[in-house]
């Protein structure tokens, strides 16, 4: 069985996808660290991040892995690991640029329907529903307020020691989801055989086990 999780930026996607995938034994694979990555590299390379062809060509002339430690999974731009610096506020803002690039979807589509080849794959991002893995037998739209998810974001980003404050978030959040949602290829949108899940006001246990229960019922 593959699980799709779909939503908009800081809707707590990964750390429910990475729970559900540990409670169920399955493979968590992260698809916004592949973007993250190739932002990072646009911006260490000194590439012009609004030159299409450049950011495509470089995707297509490197490589990305996502590797599996025993804590997390690990992102690296060829042999460089690059978990670590791909979380700052302007690789996000980069991300969203690379990601409504046609031919930069084009190639990380094919990548990742590679990875979830074995199966029993937990995905999450903004496309899986509805174009990366559109067979998955189980598919959600994780999504809450802007409000909530710049709050959560601060606190993701002040324990790692990033200094932001929350209006400057909110608006990061609100310009990211309107690029995303507004970009003319696989724009982020609920699957129409998607469950809406609304976590404003839910703890993450709560959102695990409600994913969990989705998964029993499909199952049976
Ligand atoms: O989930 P995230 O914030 O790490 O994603 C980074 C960016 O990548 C985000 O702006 C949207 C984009 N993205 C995408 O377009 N499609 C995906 N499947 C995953 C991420």
């Amino acid at each position: 069985m593959n699980i799709a999780i779909d939503g908009p930026a800081g809707a707590g996607k990964s750390t429910v996808a990475k729970m559900v995938a540990e409670q169920l034994g399955y493979l968590y694979i992260d698809t916004g660290s592949m973007y993250r990555a190739l932002a990072w590299a646009a911006q260490e390379h000194q590439i012009e991040i609004e030159d299409e062809q450049a950011v495509s060509e470089l995707l297509k002339n490197n490589v990305i892995h996502l590797k599996r430690d025993s804590a997390q999974q690990r992102v690296y731009w060829n042999d460089e690991d690059i978990t670590d610096r791909i979380r700052t506020p302007q690789v996000s803002q980069y991300a969203s640029v690379v990601a409504s690039y046609g031919a930069v979807r084009e190639q990380m589509l094919v990548l990742q329907r590679q990875l979830a080849q074995v199966g029993n794959v937990v995905m999450d991002g903004r496309d899986i529903g509805t174009h990366v893995l559109p067979d998955a037998e189980v598919k959600i739209f994780l999504t809450a307020s802007i409000r909530e998810r710049a709050e959560r974001r601060l606190k993701e980003l002040q324990q790692k020691g990033h200094q932001t404050d929350l209006a400057e978030l909110e608006a990061e959040i609100a310009q990211r989801d309107k690029r995303d949602m507004e970009r003319e290829v696989a724009p982020l949108r609920q699957a129409e055989d998607a469950v809406l899940l609304d976590t404003t006001g839910m703890t993450i246990p709560q959102v695990v086990d409600r994913i969990l229960q989705i998964c029993k019922r499909s199952g049976e």
